[in-house]
């Protein structure tokens, strides 16, 4: 069921658990992560990058996919269809091919023009019933292009942007997209305590969720996190399930070489790493 993020990020504020966005790439990566909150009986929120819409040749072709899926699978837990680091252009574009959430990631742009630039979207996404995340201080790393630089977010800053109405708060506390660095020191919960001391019932959003150990995710669920992003992880739990069938040498018996067996194995590794996501953020049975 296409819905909003708004009211499943309230529930898990309140609930003391987080939401997993998983950033979709294809078709195989919609149906995984999909069918997985539907067995697990946990909300999900599809991320989608301005260079996967892109690669998906358009927004509107991911929104008629999901929307067509999420129908003829007939999932019933609420599934958010997400801009994940949105530009201001990206955001327009994703209203208008009927995703239900967008992220304006304004975090590049001096805090004046973050707040002006948010506080439009805002006013927009929520006439139309869509909820939004907004962006202070970079998350570190690249992602499909979007490079951060990783400064910690300022408390402050952060209150005036979750003071505008957004439903979701993304604020750099040292994670990192992508692997995580040999000697990486871990999040700053300092600051992240000092962020919900500020912003109070704000759902935050943790990005970079790859590789953060189990601690540390539970640790930032105590201390406000609502939703946590997930790429990396499960392109390399595909990629080396797929790896694994054609070193077998399985796509050379019988007709092991046709894609719907082909990408079997790394869709059902999608689905074992969003299960494992899904019960370190408790999410399961909270649809
Ligand atoms: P990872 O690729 O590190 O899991 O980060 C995902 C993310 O934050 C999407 O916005």
């Amino acid at each position: 069921m296409l819905v909003s993020a708004k009211d499943m990020l309230v529930k898990a504020k309140e609930g003391h658990y987080a939401v997993g966005q998983f950033n979709i790439n294809n078709l195989e990566w919609t149906k995984s992560i999909l069918l997985t909150a539907q067995e697990l009986n946990s909300p999900v929120i599809l991320g989608v990058s301005e260079g996967a819409g892109k690669y998906m040749t358009g927004f509107s072709t991911v929104a008629a996919m999901v929307r067509e899926m999420d129908k003829n699978l007939g999932i019933t837990v609420p599934v958010a269809l997400h801009l994940d680091h949105g530009t201001y252009d990206g955001c327009y574009k994703c209203i208008e091919a009927g995703f239900t959430s967008i992220m304006f990631d304004g975090s590049h742009y001096d805090i004046d023009e973050n707040v002006a630039k948010t506080t439009e979207l805002v006013n927009v996404a929520h006439h139309l019933g869509l909820s939004i995340e907004a962006e202070v201080g970079s998350i570190g790393g690249e992602e499909d292009g979007v490079v951060g630089m990783g400064e910690c977010a300022d408390p402050d800053e952060c209150k005036r942007i979750a003071d505008l109405g957004v439903d979701m708060l993304a604020a750099g506390i040292g994670n990192i997209h992508g692997k995580y660095p040999e000697g990486w020191p871990g999040l700053r919960f300092d600051v992240l305590d000092a962020i919900q001391q500020k912003t109070g019932v704000m759902p935050l959003v943790l990005h970079g969720g790859t590789g953060i150990p189990a601690d540390m995710i539970k640790k930032a669920i105590t201390l406000g996190v609502s939703k946590i992003n997930v790429n990396t992880e499960c392109q390399l739990s595909f990629a080396d399930a797929t790896r694994k069938y054609v070193e077998a040498g399985k796509d050379l018996e019988g007709k092991g070489f046709d894609p719907r067996k082909l990408l079997a194995p790394g869709s059902d590794a999608i689905k074992a790493t969003v299960k494992e996501k899904m019960e370190l953020f408790g999410s399961v049975g909270k649809a």
